[in-house]
């Protein structure tokens, strides 16, 4: 039976270890992180999301702002927020809350944002410097993910790391993460040939596809890591990740559940960047 990965400690543990710092920053430099959340509409998750990071940011002692819109609202007005936050030295970090409305581009609203404001890490200068090798802002939930690996101390360098699915958010980002760990990375995504052989060769299997369960005990060695980066619900409302968990959990050495594995762990990174963003210009 594999060692159970517990996201919810390490990223309390993260948040503690951000609240210190703060502490130390504030006393030192006398700034304060701030995070500024732009939400749009009335998507309830992401509601939720938002409504979550708002308290990480009180428990941490950072400045939090939000700023709601309807889900109708002109993309300029957005723009027009963010240029006042990128001149606004209380703000750090700006996040906008994805997805957006169709009628505004999320491309052109990423890249409004001060790449050293861009907390998620998702404007093309932070993925270009991620590209690069020399990164500044990293996207949250992979980062989470290397957080999650090494705090359990199982290791990156010179595995066979497979990466089911290929978002920008996810996927991509945790590769090019993996790569610069001196991992062997493959990739699979819907077009994947024989998924079953290329996971069957994962001494790191990460699971970041948004299908449930699909990831069998068939599909994996006996001894892999396993984390899953899925967030699914059910018809019966039960929430389950992209792995078979209890199936797959028999071969494993280490697996993360689902809820409790990766999904705490992003609000966590989200913190570190603003944090790290604060620090950054009080130099
Ligand atoms: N929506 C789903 N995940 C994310 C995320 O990491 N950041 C933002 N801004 N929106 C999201």
């Amino acid at each position: 039976m594999a060692i159970i990965i517990d996201g919810k400690k390490i990223a309390q543990d993260v948040r503690n270890e951000v609240k210190e710092e703060v502490l130390r920053l504030k006393a030192k430099t006398g700034i304060v992180p701030g995070l500024a959340v732009i939400l749009v509409g009335e998507d309830p998750a992401s509601k939720i999301y938002v409504r979550m990071k708002e308290a990480a940011c009180e428990e941490a002692g950072f400045l939090s702002r939000e700023y709601k819109f309807p889900a109708d609202v002109d993309e300029g007005k957005i723009l027009s927020i963010i240029s006042d936050l990128n001149r606004d030295d209380e703000i750090h970090g700006i996040l906008v809350q994805l997805p957006l409305p169709g009628h505004i581009s999320s491309d052109s609203i990423i890249e409004a944002i001060d790449p050293r404001k861009d907390v998620d890490g998702f404007h093309p200068y932070n993925i270009g410097h991620l590209f690069t090798g020399n990164p500044f802002h990293m996207a949250c939930t992979p980062l989470g993910i290397l957080e999650l690996i090494d705090r359990s101390g199982t290791g990156i360098e010179g595995k066979e790391a497979v990466i089911v699915g290929r978002s920008n958010i996810v996927g991509k980002p945790l590769a090019l993460m993996l790569l610069a760990r001196h991992a062997t990375v493959t990739v699979c995504h819907t077009r994947t040939r024989d998924l079953p052989e290329v996971t069957g060769r994962a001494e790191l299997l990460i699971a970041a596809a948004g299908r449930p369960e699909m990831i069998t005990k068939d599909m994996v060695r006996d001894g892999v890591v396993v984390i899953d980066v899925g967030i699914n619900r059910l018809d019966d409302g039960k929430l389950v990740g992209d792995v078979a968990f209890q199936e797959v959990a028999e071969k494993a050495s280490h697996i993360t559940p689902v809820p409790g594995g990766v999904g705490p762990m992003t609000i966590a990174m989200l913190l570190k960047n603003t944090l790290n963003a604060a620090v950054a210009r009080s130099k």
